[in-house]
């Protein structure tokens, strides 16, 4: 059991919540079948089972809640010891920890590429959550990325790691006279059809979702008759998630993924979050602070290493 001091409002939250036709199979017809949201945790143990082993009440945690449990939209949230959790990264803040859901999709993706060096990808969307997490983890992975987002997020996208970043609003991005080995669609705002012309002929288009209307099944579906991999919608592979923790564990450690925050809520506000999230201009991730701010500081401070200022987040508020 955990006492949570930071969840964040995602794209998943608002999903659940208000559903388009191919999600109320999945999360309920007539109401979300869950009634707590919030995919992301960090806090502290409050207490543990009999036969837990890894942790121990005290313990600073984060991980992602499992998608058919409820969430840490809550002052508490129970976790199996298996499932996405690890020990907090060294060196972070609750609030910085809460970015597993956006790099767990994107990484999904870049493995199911399997994405290295000497690989050209093109990420269009590569402000959001999922979009600025798959920036760094291709960097790290070695392949040049180009980012495509709109002017005011062009220079976020280069601090990310970006080898180049293109302005969408300033023209269509889709002739700028290259081909790419893969194109990451993470924001599901352009389609396979416009993308097309930036692949190589064995170039492969991942979208994030199946899209509102489902229209990428069909093409999913022929891509895997014809096995030419040319349209991929990634799903995690089950219980991949609690390596997936430790993974970006290490990486936040040696200093390849940070956390990039939008705004900050508390719980009280989350209504408000939820609104902001809805209009789809997020960048990165929105924290809920659900412990008292000075609480979750104290806490952090206490058990910082060394004392210099945190060098892994981005702070846009
Ligand atoms: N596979 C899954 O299970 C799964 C899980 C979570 C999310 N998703 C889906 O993945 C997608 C991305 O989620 P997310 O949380 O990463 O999104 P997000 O954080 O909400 O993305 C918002 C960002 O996209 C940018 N954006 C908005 N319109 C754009 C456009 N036309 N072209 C390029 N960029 C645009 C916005 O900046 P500007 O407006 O300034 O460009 C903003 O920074 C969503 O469609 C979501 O439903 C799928």
């Amino acid at each position: 059991m955990i006492r949570v001091h930071a969840t964040t409002v995602s794209r998943t939250d608002c999903g659940e919540l208000r559903p388009r036709i191919i999600g109320r199979l999945i999360y309920g017809l007539r109401r979300p079948r869950r009634t707590i949201f919030g995919m992301d945790f960090a806090g502290v143990v409050e207490a543990v089972g009999a036969e837990v082993m890894s942790f121990k009440p005290g313990d600073r945690v984060f991980g992602m809640c499992p998608s058919r449990s409820n969430g840490a939209q809550a002052e508490y949230v129970c976790i199996p010891e298996r499932a996405a959790i690890a020990i907090m990264p060294a060196n972070t803040y609750f609030d910085e920890a809460v970015a597993c859901e956006g790099a767990f999709y994107a990484n999904s993706g870049l493995r199911q590429f399997h994405v290295g060096p000497g690989h050209k990808i093109l990420i269009y969307g590569a402000s959001g959550a999922i979009g600025s997490a798959a920036v760094q983890l291709a960097k790290a992975y070695g392949a040049e990325v180009t980012a495509v987002v709109s002017t005011q997020h062009l220079e976020l996208v280069k601090s990310l790691g970006a080898d180049r970043a293109i302005d969408y609003t300033a023209g269509d991005f889709t002739r700028i006279g290259e081909t790419f080995d893969f194109v990451f669609e993470a924001v599901g705002k352009a389609s396979f059809f416009r993308c097309r012309r930036l692949l190589k002929p064995e170039g492969t288009f991942m979208a994030t979702d199946v899209g509102p209307w489902g229209q990428y099944l069909p093409l999913m579906i022929w891509s895997s008759i014809a096995k030419n991999n040319r349209v991929l919608v990634p799903l995690p592979p089950r219980g991949s998630g609690h390596a997936f923790v430790e993974f970006l564990k290490a990486r936040m450690e040696a200093g390849q993924f940070r956390a990039v925050i939008d705004r900050r809520y508390s719980l009280d506000e989350i209504a408000d979050a939820y609104c902001y999230v809805e209009t789809g201009q997020k960048v990165g991730i929105v924290v809920i602070n659900v412990a008292a701010a000075d609480e979750s500081a104290h806490i952090a401070q206490d058990s910082r290493i060394g004392t210099g200022p945190s060098t892994s987040i981005i702070h846009l508020q």
